[in-house]
């Protein structure tokens, strides 16, 4: 039952059954009523005329909340700029953002009574697309970063070689299958309990705490599981917790809030979309010698996260690629929009597609195969390791990935195939790409790189494990009760995985950047340790042993000679009074980083990995499929294979969606017209590869010491999606015998790969 098994999700059978409760599912406390949100309809503009009469009155509403009704500070702002109000005061900012919130006796009454309200508008100019906007000149909703090493203008000027230009890519909607939802339940002294679907409880309490006016110790956030975050839950929960709270304790009922599916996409944020600028200098053997990058982002109305995303855009604007010289520049550009939030990657995958698209130019550019450029100009593995930002790369293995990929996957054979067979085929084109993936774990801002876990044994052996990471599908609780299991050598099914809240383990950091069972495996691991020790010392003075003489056994003690049953070991521990409790820390060694120099260790260590895909486009619709899809990626020495395959599918084909299908697309008046699956188009069971290889690096381990020698999974592979949106290009680009470059933006819908196709017609 330890680490490095195959052990199922806990929560496997569940999932499928039904029997998995997430908070819809808790029983209500009697009284319980619920809440709908009032969305504004302008995308800017001033409220000069509020008229609630018809809300309030309309059946089973209880209750109006509006911005005078937050009793402490209005702002649910994550990074204290106080520039994102629980509910909006005078002015609007985007289409959809939450002005009221009715309270009924059933979730319909207060939907209905919502579309009663009569707000009248004085409209304000405003921004809803970032084409054209200057970083200089325009509002920004943080300060922008630059990285820069060596000087890149003048390495692109003096190259034999320049070209430039831009590429768009959307954003994406999280499509998490549990939406957005809290349930808030008033207690004693003005206390508060929020159920929150949240993978950041910690923060969802100081949220609540400033906007109700009282301390963290009166508000306790509890969450089992989520039914997906994907990062949209990161802060995105903060604003109905929040609502939920501040009803409850107004009312002094359980308050419940659960947007519907329309609501949950207009009025929670999404990937940032961006549009990137890029100027390369490089020579006729493909080398890149030098890079100006611009990482223009729709950011929305207010900074959410997109500091630290549009940061990690440009930690990732090298994907696996030395740049002899390099400058990159972000652009977090305020938006009359939703404010955009964590999505898996965290700004990674948009950095990458700069990089990506910089290595297609060149070789279309040079007439070489992109495999031939990608691995020229790979990181080395002694020299040419420093990154834009200056931290060295020292685990670099992607060569050997992309020489395994290349070989499991035929790259080769199948490359002459597929040239033969366009030749020959007039409507439908084949294409094919192998792309790599180098991802920097770590958080950035160095202080969330800490976690804790609070372990109980009891005294039948059991144990009652706790920490401050959540579960939102991907495994985390299973991979740390392994390592529980592991440290006492005890049966996983003594091991109890409970409910993550603030009021076990306090001050946790969101369980984002990949890093749970990194972060929450090691603390946990530190509890069992210290338990460990004193059963250790406790059995050596009883048994008169040495230290060395206490070995735990699967589900046994050796002592001297004798051998006992955990469970006894614990029994005796017990009486002799020996401490069975334990608060494990840990927090990350090495890393370091200056913004303001742009310089520094930000990351721990990198995960790499490397996709081959294979498509085929309908050259008269743009239609396409994905033929076949190799994946060769690592985790180091895995916790857990099984799940670590399962993130890895997952991930690709969420990447995949982000690249293909899944388009948001917001209307002259700043309206988000894609607010439901009719039109926001998630990758179907019928999407995936027909033939979908899915292999981990076997022999891969993390040279750093992590839990177990594991790496981190959850983020990574979702940029091996790439692979697919390059195949499309490489297909497109048959049309024109490979002489022009597509310049397909992303997502490539069916649209866009048409488009892309009768340009390159017209212009061969
Ligand atoms: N897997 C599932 N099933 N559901 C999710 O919501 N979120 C992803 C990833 N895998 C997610 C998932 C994101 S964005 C992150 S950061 C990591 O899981 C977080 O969990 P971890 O740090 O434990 O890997
Ligand atoms: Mo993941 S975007 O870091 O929640």
């Amino acid at each position: 039952g330890g680490v490095h098994t195959d052990q199922r999700h806990d929560s496997a059978h569940k999932h499928v059954t039904g029997e998995a409760i997430y908070i819809d599912d808790m029983p209500e406390p009697r009284g319980t009523l619920h809440g709908c949100l009032g969305l504004s309809t302008v995308a800017h503009g001033k409220m000069v005329k509020i008229d609630l009469a018809a809300v309030r009155t309309a059946p089973g509403v209880v209750d109006v909340l509006t911005a005078k009704d937050v009793p402490g500070v209005n702002d649910i702002s994550p990074t204290g700029r106080h520039d994102e109000p629980v509910l909006a005061e005078g002015v609007v900012q985007f289409y959809g953002q939450p002005i009221f919130c009715v309270i009924a006796q059933t979730r319909e009454q207060a939907r209905r009574a919502c579309k009663l309200a009569k707000i009248e508008y004085e409209e304000l100019p405003f921004v809803v697309d970032i084409g054209g906007l200057d970083v200089e000149k325009d509002k920004l909703v943080t300060p922008n970063l630059t990285l820069t090493r060596g000087d890149a203008a003048e390495a692109i000027r003096k190259a034999p070689r320049r070209l430039k230009g831009q590429v768009r890519n959307g954003g994406q909607d999280h499509f998490y299958l549990e939406g957005q939802i809290s349930m808030a339940v008033p207690g004693e002294d003005g206390d508060v309990t929020i159920y929150c679907s949240t993978q950041h409880p910690s923060e969802v309490q100081h949220m609540v705490g400033h906007a109700l006016g009282v301390p963290s110790h009166a508000v306790t956030i509890e969450i089992r599981r989520m039914g997906g975050g994907f990062g949209g839950k990161e802060t995105q929960g903060n604003q109905f917790a929040a609502l939920a709270a501040i009803a409850a304790k107004k009312l002094g009922r359980a308050v419940k809030i659960r947007p519907d599916r329309d609501d949950d996409m207009t009025a929670t944020g999404k990937r940032h979309d961006f549009l990137i600028d890029y100027e390369i200098g490089f020579d006729d053997e493909g080398n890149i010698l030098g890079v100006e990058f611009t990482y223009g982002a729709r950011c929305g109305f207010s900074s959410d996260l997109s500091g630290p995303v549009t940061d990690r855009a440009l930690f990732h604007c090298d994907n696996a690629y030395f740049y002899p010289a390099v400058k990159a520049v972000s652009a977090p550009f305020y938006t009359n929009t939703v404010s955009n939030t964590a999505f898996r990657g965290f700004g990674g995958p948009q950095g990458m597609i700069g990089a990506e698209r910089i290595i297609d130019e060149v070789a279309f550019a040079t007439g070489k195969d992109p495999l031939e450029i990608r691995r020229k100009n790979f990181y080395g593995t002694t020299d040419r390791n420093v990154t834009p930002y200056h931290q060295t790369v020292e685990d670099n293995i992607i060569h050997r990935i992309f020489d395994e990929l290349e070989q499991s996957a035929d790259y080769d054979g199948r490359r002459r195939e597929i040239r033969a067979f366009n030749n020959n085929s007039r409507f439908i084109k084949r294409g094919l790409a192998i792309t790599p993936v180098k991802f920097g774990i770590s958080f950035t801002a160095t202080h969330y790189n800490q976690a804790g876990a609070l372990v109980h044994v009891y005294t039948d052996g059991s144990v009652h494990l706790n920490h401050g990471g959540t579960e939102m599908g991907q495994g985390l609780n299973t991979k740390v009760a392994q390592v529980v299991a592991e440290e006492f050598q005890i049966d996983i099914d003594q091991v109890k995985i409970t409910a993550t809240t603030t009021g076990k383990v306090p001050n946790t950091s969101a369980t984002a950047a990949s890093s749970g069972a990194d972060l929450n495996g090691m603390a946990a691991q530190d509890g069992a340790r210290q338990i460990k020790a004193r059963l250790i010392d406790f059995a050596a003075e009883k048994w008169n042993v040495e230290k060395d003489q206490v070995v735990f056994l699967p589900n046994r003690v050796r002592i001297g000679n004798q051998e006992i049953p955990f469970g006894e070991l614990i029994k005796l521990a017990y009486f002799a009074r020996i401490q069975l409790s334990a608060a494990g820390f840990y927090k990350t060694p090495k890393i370091h980083w200056d913004r303001a120099k742009g310089q520094g260790r930000p990351f721990y260590y990198y995960a790499y990995g490397a996709a081959c895909a294979e498509v085929s486009v309908d050259v008269l619709t743009g239609e396409y499929m994905v033929e076949r899809v190799d994946i060769l990626h690592e985790t180091g020495r895995s916790l857990n294979k099984a799940l670590d395959l399962g993130q890895i599918e997952g991930a690709f084909i969420q990447g995949m969606g982000w690249l293909t299908t899944e388009e948001l697309w917001w209307d002259a008046k700043g309206r988000l017209r894609t607010f439901a699956p009719s039109t926001y188009k998630i990758p179907l069971a019928s999407d995936r590869p027909k033939i979908f290889n899915v292999t981990l690096a076997d022999w891969s381990e993390n040279r750093e010491n992590t839990v177990y020698k594991s790496k981190a999974v959850g983020e990574p592979p979702f940029m091996l999606g790439m692979a697919v949106y390059h195949a499309l290009t490489d297909a497109v680009a048959s049309v024109a015998d490979h002489k022009l470059h597509p310049q397909l933006d992303a997502p490539a819908t069916p649209e866009r790969v048409l488009m892309a196709i009768e340009r390159l017609k017209a212009a061969r």
